[in-house]
């Protein structure tokens, strides 16, 4: 039977036998990449290792990566679109053989070992060229040898992929897609159209180039990659014929449970069904968020803040379908059930998710009905108006002003897009413009930063962040050398310019002390350390006494980088060969980042 499970354990067969080596999955929680708020792809952790350093698996690796995704928030609920996936990845490091490749996924997509597609139900795309790269002949011809028939040539816009935001490694990719036998929509149909004939399941990038600074022409890679990502859940769905990537399982049995304590059914109407979907979906990514070592809580900026809207519009889709919103945590232990022998840190957290979900449930519960209330006088207000307008024959549109969504907001706890969601609901806009005009000056006001603000950061391989990155660890063994080793790295973000680094302290420091950590972290840029990488399991890397997350199996092998007697921790790199490449470290800010948290912003001058 095809299932989640079942797909999995062929991915990992298959690419033993080829001589690749499994990793874990990362967090979902990026660290030291500013340019996203989360693990999107399976490469995305790897960006290092695509940009040249030595992974301590060796050049051929695979695994099974936790993602979400928020482009696409507002489709959630139709038959195709998620925030949480898994994705199953494979990568050759400095190396690209496009033909052999190409030969092993289709071997993998064929084979009646494994996927078993027949021939004439698999389409493929590949790049058409352009001004940075030619015509991939080389991966059309491969697939032709393969017997491919149904061979299509698109432009950039679909065989071209790039992180989000466009900065990194890139290159020409090759789609793979099930042909689902409905006869195509018109002459041109191919897959490039979304007639639903053609269904992607498998992507192999061709990673020959690198764009280093947003805006920057792509440039060649002296060692180019190969990274592959399947899908997991849309795979099975594909693969089972399966109406949605809900109807099927670890999805569909989520949704089997909500509905065992709901009023209305999953086919009630389309609402309920889209509704299911979201809370399905939405809880799922919240309990991979609350779970990770790096897991962050409910608030109102960047990661915490999407985390926030999916309970928040979970809420309020539960409310729909007559489902207890305390009956979240039924689902949080249906999810760390299923998943936790996958990811155990979502598994020792199991009780942490609970409480921050129930808390955040709580929270909003109270402010919702006061929120509704609010919510109906703002359209009974404009209807009042367009009543009185139409006897003057003047037009009052359909929309809420941005002042009265930020009060909701702001008073309420209304994520916007919850109330443009209702609004939509009533046949009303909003004014967005407005509503961020608001939320501006408000943000002015707290002075705390925004989703949007993150921009460049490591991904871009640039010299600056490896230096910022050494930098970080001398910092973090500063405040250990003055706070005791309970102090830990709750979060940190580098871009080229500066870094910002935040740990559990319980108060504010004085000038003084800021002035020592200072001291200690350019005594060790004078001192002119060697940073020394090593690889080791992590094991020995643990009893090393190594700082880092220990999420992972045993037996993995880690790199561990250590400066001097300064610092030693578990980390990928990259980073700066001696500390003397530093010059000189400068504190521009200490303030509050959350509760027990502080938060440094320091430069290299
Ligand atoms: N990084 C590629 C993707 O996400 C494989 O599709």
């Amino acid at each position: 039977m095809i299932t989640d499970e079942y797909i999995k354990e062929l991915w990992f067969k298959f690419f033993e036998k080829h001589g690749f080596k499994k990793i874990p999955s990362s967090s979902i929680i990026p660290e030291n990449d500013p340019t996203v708020l989360f693990t999107t792809a399976g490469m995305h952790p790897l960006v290092p290792y695509l940009l040249g350093e030595e992974h301590p698996a060796g050049d051929k690796i695979y695994d099974v990566q936790r993602c979400i995704r928020t482009n696409d928030i507002d489709l959630v609920g139709d038959a195709s679109h998620l925030t949480f996936f898994e994705m199953l990845g494979n990568w050759t490091l400095g190396k690209c053989d496009k033909k052999e490749m190409i030969k092993m996924s289709y071997e993998f997509l064929t084979s009646p070992e494994y996927l078993n597609i027949p021939v004439d139900r698999l389409a493929v795309t590949v790049f058409e060229g352009d001004e940075t790269a030619p015509k991939d002949e080389e991966a059309f011809n491969a697939w032709k040898e393969c017997g491919l028939k149904e061979i299509f040539y698109l432009p950039k816009e679909h065989n071209w992929w790039a992180l989000g935001g466009g900065v990194g490694p890139c290159g020409p990719d090759t789609e793979m897609f099930y042909d689902t036998g409905k006869p195509k929509c018109c002459k041109e149909c191919s897959p490039a159209c979304d007639c639903g004939k053609y269904l992607e399941i498998w992507n192999d990038v061709f990673m020959q180039f690198l764009v280093e600074n947003a805006g920057e022409k792509a440039k060649k890679l002296s060692r180019p990659n190969i990274d592959t990502g399947m899908g997991l859940e849309r795979t099975v769905a594909v693969l089972t014929g399966s109406k949605s990537v809900y109807d099927v399982g670890t999805l569909h049995d989520a949704i089997k449970l909500i509905e065992s304590h709901a009023v209305l059914k999953y086919d009630n109407d389309e609402k309920a069904t889209k509704y299911y979907r979201i809370i399905t979906d939405h809880i799922r990514s919240s309990v991979f968020i609350l779970g990770d070592a790096r897991g962050v809580v409910p608030s109102n900026v960047g990661q915490g803040y999407i985390l926030r809207r999916f309970i928040r519009r979970s809420i309020n889709c539960a409310r729909y379908i007559g489902f207890d919103a305390k009956r979240f945590a039924n689902l949080v232990d249906f999810y760390v059930d299923r998943y936790g022998k996958d990811y155990e840190d979502v598994a020792s957290n199991r009780q942490l998710i609970k409480d921050e979900l129930l808390k955040e449930v709580e929270k909003f519960s109270k402010a919702l009905e006061e929120g509704h209330k609010e919510f109906e006088k703002v359209i009974s207000g404009i209807e009042r108006h367009k009543e009185f307008a139409a006897k003057s024959g003047e037009i009052v549109e359909n929309k809420i002003g941005g002042k009265a969504v930020f009060r909701l907001y702001d008073t309420f706890g209304f994520p916007f897009e919850l109330t443009k969601e209702l609004a939509g609901e009533r046949g009303y806009e909003v004014d967005e413009k407005e509503f961020e005009e608001c939320f501006k000056q408000h943000q002015e006001k707290s002075r705390q930063a925004s989703a949007g603000q993150f921009k460049g950061g490591l991904a871009d391989g640039s010299k600056q962040s490896a230096y910022l990155h050494t930098a970080t660890h001398l910092l973090l063994a500063a405040l250990q050398h003055k706070y005791g080793y309970d102090v830990k790295q709750r979060g940190s973000n580098i871009t080229p310019e500066r870094l910002r680094f935040d740990f559990n302290l319980d108060h504010k420091m004085t000038k003084e002390e800021l002035d020592e950590i200072e001291k200690f972290v350019n005594d060790a840029i004078k001192r002119e350390i060697p940073v020394v990488c090593e690889v080791m399991s992590l094991e020995a890397a643990k009893n090393s006494g190594a700082e880092g997350i220990f999420t992972n199996k045993y037996g993995q092998e880690v790199k561990v980088y250590t400066i001097g007697d300064v610092s030693k921790e578990i980390c990928g790199g990259p980073h700066a060969e001696n500390t003397k490449e530093l010059h000189h470290f400068k504190i521009l800010k200490e303030e509050s980042s959350s509760s027990g948290i502080r938060r440094i912003k320091a430069v290299l001058d």
